[in-house]
């Protein structure tokens, strides 16, 4: 991704009372104390200041933007008609959220209505959340979530201790900070204090001990160390390889091994097929894929399956059928209307690296009882050649960058036409909204589902299905759209 060129500012501009230099000219903040006390206000002050905005100790008619926490709004405005300013009317009076929100984008936001706190409105409820948080489900399925995160500053937090979990294959827990990304994911407001979290389902202690750092002092204790953690650091790099595991990636480290260029020159180390591609074309496959290149692969995808088989069915699946505008790959589904016409349905002309793994789906060992990561189509995990002019607006580019193609990953799953709409579920993703998907089936409706079939156990029959519709109404569930599948 292309970063925008920060323009440096006068020295004297970035050293006045010692703060980080000041980005954002026009906004001075003033956090009103009362009611914030002060310890907060000043970590509030630093944290502001960090990030480049100016934040005044005093309120003058310099201040642009009032930021007040907890307040009655007939108390505050009061207090503020009191201080002799020349134009009160001019003062943008805003909630915490405003702030909290800036904070985590790393700009002044928006002002919205949501954010002010108008002089005519009523007193500010002690809990200041737009969403009924009873009303929660604990199962991602029965949740809408878009791509919109407000909570990322605890999100992007806990991500990070579920994979450090996952590297100590402490399942449990990981799978514990997952599900409450995937709850904080799903509000639609900004949690700016641990009570508006009372009554989530899904948080536990150890995430509202890390959410109440975040709150008080913008950052986690726990998560920083394990970011500077050497294991954790070098795990991470090793499985950021395309085929490259959390297992391989714990052998190298224990081999002493730390680098990319330390694995590829170590000569006892013997790389499978996926592997070599992914050193070969780490660079490519290690930057987002964006909707335009996504949107060029399923072009050309098309044109070649089209001219093998002329009818044949090609969707979008995965984060971008989400709504997403980056991924780290670009999946599809393909599928004939004639069923076993999908048959040896192969890609072949524009490949770099391709995976195949030929179907082994067999339907006398239906339904399945084990939880299977993986299903049993034909697919294509690939590495595919895309040129700059096959692309609208051409490639992302690096500064410097002067090649005219770049690689991508690519995924491709090849169903059988009456299996679509399960495995077009399930290639939609996300994970933990399809994860919830099965548990809720198999715990509030005695039902199997995976990416083949839906099977009630009480009937013991299959349930047919044409349209993702039709699957979540056979689990009495509402629909969600793609774009709300973002759990
Ligand atoms: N999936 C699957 N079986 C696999 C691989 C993936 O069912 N062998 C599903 C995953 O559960 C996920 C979807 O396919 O829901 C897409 O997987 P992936 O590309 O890894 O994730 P995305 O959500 O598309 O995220 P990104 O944008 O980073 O690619
Ligand atoms: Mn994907
Ligand atoms: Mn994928």
């Amino acid at each position: 991704m292309l970063s925008p060129v920060k323009k440096r500012l006068r020295p004297v501009e970035a050293s006045a009372r010692g703060q980080a230099e000041v980005k954002f000219m026009d906004v001075r903040v003033y956090l009103v104390e009362r009611k914030m006390g002060s310890s907060r206000r000043s970590f509030l002050t630093r944290l502001a200041t960090s990030k480049g905005f100016r934040v005044e100790d005093v309120l003058s008619d310099e201040v642009t933007h009032v930021v007040a926490e907890d307040y009655l709004a007939t108390q505050l405005w009061a207090w503020l008609q009191g201080h002799g300013l020349r134009d009160v009317s001019k003062l943008q009076v805003l909630d915490i959220s405003w702030f909290t929100e800036s904070m985590r984008d790393g700009r002044p936001v928006t002002v919205e209505s949501r954010h002010l706190i108008q002089a005519t409105s009523p007193p500010l409820p002690q809990c200041p959340s737009p969403t009924p948080v009873a009303q929660v489900s604990q199962y991602a399925c029965k949740r809408r979530t878009t791509t919109e995160n407000h909570n990322k500053m605890f999100t992007d937090a806990l991500e990070v201790l579920a994979e450090s979990s996952e590297f100590c294959e402490n399942e449990g827990p990981c799978l514990a900070f997952l599900r409450s990304v995937s709850v904080l994911k799903s509000l639609s407001f900004a949690v700016g204090s641990l009570k508006a979290t009372q009554g989530l389902p899904c948080l536990g202690e150890h995430t509202k001990a890390v959410m109440e750092e975040i709150l008080m002092f913008g950052r986690c204790f726990e998560v920083e160390k394990i970011q500077c953690d050497e294991r954790y650091q070098a795990l991470k790099l090793f499985t950021g390889v395309f085929g490259v595991g959390p297992k391989t990636a714990e052998k190298w480290y224990s081999r002493g091994l730390r680098s990319l260029r330390e694995i590829l020159t170590e000569p006892n180390i013997k790389l499978n097929k996926m592997q070599r591609a992914g050193f070969l074309y780490y660079r490519d496959i290690s930057k987002a894929v964006s909707k335009a290149e996504a949107k060029a692969l399923g072009r050309i995808i098309e044109e070649t399956v089209h001219s093998i088989v002329p009818d044949a069915i090609l969707d979008l699946t995965g984060g971008f059928r989400r709504g997403k505008e980056y991924g780290h790959d670009v999946d599809f589904l393909l599928t004939t209307p004639e069923m076993g016409k999908e048959k040896g349905l192969l890609l072949q002309g524009i490949l770099l690296y391709c995976e195949h793994q030929d179907s082994t789906f067999d339907v006398t060992k239906m339904p399945s009882y084990r939880f299977e990561a993986m299903d049993h189509f034909q697919k294509c995990f690939m590495i595919l050649r895309l040129a700059e002019d096959q692309v609208e607006g051409g490639l992302q580019r690096d500064l410097g960058d002067t090649r005219c193609w770049r690689g991508v990953r690519v995924d491709v799953v090849v169903p059988p036409v009456d299996r679509y709409a399960f495995t077009l579920i399930g290639w939609t993703g996300s994970r933990m909204f399809v994860r919830d998907l099965r548990r809720f089936a198999r715990k509030e409706r005695q039902m199997l589902f995976d990416n083949h079939a839906l099977y009630d156990k009480t009937k013991k029959l299959f349930l047919r299905a044409t349209t993702e519709e039709d699957v979540f109404a056979h689990l009495g569930l509402e629909y969600v759209e793609p774009w709300q599948r973002n759990a």
